[in-house]
């Protein structure tokens, strides 16, 4: 592998960025870094207010790209103006969201925008910044944001925990495949962070923000900055989370999910207002 990674006026691609971990992901590569950024959500107001704060305090330049990347043609764009008269040096696929409650029971439509988000945009992405990475011989990186939801099956999130242990799977198969390259693919693989994400589907009023297990997103923040800066294959974040998936990993599957499936059913009552 190449040496660390350095960002400094190179430019950093976050997806996600108009809140939680990807806004915080990209205050540090900005404030602590100095990277250039391409920040992308559906948001706009929220990237350009993220966009103005950084060039002020930063004194970075910050392009802004607003997208839906549950759809085909707005991924296709966001690659296109990412790299208009641009060199991009790191590429972080962190926009994800997530379906809570009874698989059979949630509605189609979001089930798919978030196969369509989580699995497709970040596939599709790779395929085309891997090759701009490869030509542009700058030695980059990719970091795909998964979560331990991914290592340990999640019930009553089937279909994210599915989701996000196929980025686990792909972006390990992409380190081994790209490594003789110089192209590095971290996987990320954070357990709970205190974002939005959480207050989306009432998930916060059972875990809380405040639980130990729950990590604040700046902190989280800049360990996927370190986790990709250093080239790492994959990476889980607090010791916390090390020490539960090490635990997890002690007991059959079936029991960990056992344990787990418990706490979330209560999570889903208490997010319905009958727990
Ligand atoms: N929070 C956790 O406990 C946790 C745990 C493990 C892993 N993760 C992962 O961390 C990543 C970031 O999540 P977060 O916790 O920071 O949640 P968040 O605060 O809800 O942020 C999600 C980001 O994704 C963007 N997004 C959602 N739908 C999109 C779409 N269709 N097109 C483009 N962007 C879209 C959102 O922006 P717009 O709404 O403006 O589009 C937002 O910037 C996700 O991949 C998530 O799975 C989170």
């Amino acid at each position: 592998m190449p040496s660390p990674m350095e960002f400094r006026s190179r430019w950093v691609l976050v997806t996600g960025a108009s809140s939680g971990l990807g806004r915080e992901i990209a205050r540090h590569l900005a404030r602590d870094h100095g990277a250039n950024l391409i920040i992308a959500a559906r948001r706009r107001s929220r990237l350009e207010e993220l966009a103005r704060e950084l060039e002020q305090e930063a004194k970075v330049q910050v392009v802004t790209v607003q997208a839906d990347l549950s759809r085909e043609d707005d991924v296709e764009r966001l690659f296109r103006e990412a790299t208009d008269g641009r060199e991009v040096y790191a590429v972080i696929l962190n926009a994800g969201i997530t379906c809570f409650g009874e698989h059979h029971a949630l509605a189609w439509e979001d089930i798919s925008r978030m196969l369509s988000l989580n699995v497709t945009s970040t596939v599709r992405l790779v395929s085309l910044f891997v090759p701009h990475l490869l030509e542009t011989r700058q030695s980059g990186g990719v970091l795909l944001v998964s979560s331990l939801a991914g290592v340990v099956p999640v019930p009553y999130q089937a279909a994210y925990s599915g989701t996000k242990g196929f980025l686990i799977n792909f972006g390990r198969c992409l380190w081994h495949e790209l490594r003789a390259d110089d192209v590095s693919v971290t996987t990320f693989v954070p357990g709970g962070i205190s974002t939005e994400l959480l207050d989306i589907h009432g998930l916060s009023k059972h875990f809380g923000h405040k639980n130990p297990m729950v990590m604040p997103a700046d902190a989280c923040a800049r360990l996927a900055v370190r986790a990709l800066q250093r080239r790492r294959y994959m990476y889980v974040p607090g010791l916390l989370n090390r020490a539960s998936l090490l635990l997890a990993d002690l007991l059959p599957r079936r029991l960990s999910t056992t344990v787990i499936g418990a706490e979330y059913r209560k999570a889903l009552a208490t997010a319905r207002g009958d727990g």
